[in-house]
């Protein structure tokens, strides 16, 4: 059994550590034969992306720069509330430039949304969405996703950055999380 373990909880594998590499190899080579030329500029959505951005920028044979914006949505463990909070804002100007958001997972779209919208108001050239996982079951707000690793069941995942409750991020491929009265 994989070492992190907690009690009355388990990972049941979804995508090996292989299956993701994979992906990503795939993904970046696209996307750097799409961004050819321009002036790329990739924002990890913290926390949950930033082993994909890691593994991401490395696959994108072509220039481009790294930033960061720090999210957190209120709400309990496993439902969105749809109410985002910037906990790290970008640390350059945008304007003009070619975004590609790069998030962990789209669940009903609604975080996402909020910072399309948020980003718009700072005029870039252009912005699309780069993201691993969407949960397409329970799409509750249109989001035109140009880049996706996998689409999953409507089930809580964790791992390869994906959180419960703050834990797994550091599982290195991504599972379902399941619970049971038993642990072990
Ligand atoms: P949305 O606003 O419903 O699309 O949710 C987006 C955010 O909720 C993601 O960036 C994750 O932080 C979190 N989230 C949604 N589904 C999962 C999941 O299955 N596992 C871990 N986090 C999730």
């Amino acid at each position: 059994m994989y070492p992190i373990t907690y009690p009355g909880e388990k990972v049941r594998m979804l995508y090996s550590v292989e299956a993701i590499a994979a992906r990503v190899k795939a993904l970046g080579e696209q996307i750097a034969k799409e961004y050819a030329g321009k002036d790329l500029l990739t924002v990890g959505i913290l926390k949950g992306s930033f082993m994909f951005m890691a593994d991401l920028v490395r696959a994108i044979d072509a220039p481009l720069e790294v930033d960061f914006l720090g999210v957190s949505s209120y709400g309990n463990h496993t439902e969105t509330s749809g109410v985002v909070k910037i906990t790290h804002d970008l640390s350059c100007d945008i304007e003009g430039r070619h975004l590609l958001l790069v998030e962990d997972i789209v669940d009903t779209g609604l975080t996402m949304r909020y910072l399309l919208d948020f980003l718009a108001t700072r005029h870039p050239a252009s912005m699309r969405l780069c993201t691993l996982l969407e949960k397409p079951s329970n799409a509750r707000s249109e989001i035109e996703i140009a880049y996706k690793g996998f689409s999953i069941p409507n089930e809580f995942v964790v791992g390869y950055g994906l959180d419960y409750a703050g834990r797994y991020r550091n599982l290195p491929w991504v599972g379902v999380l399941e619970f049971s009265l038993t642990s072990g």
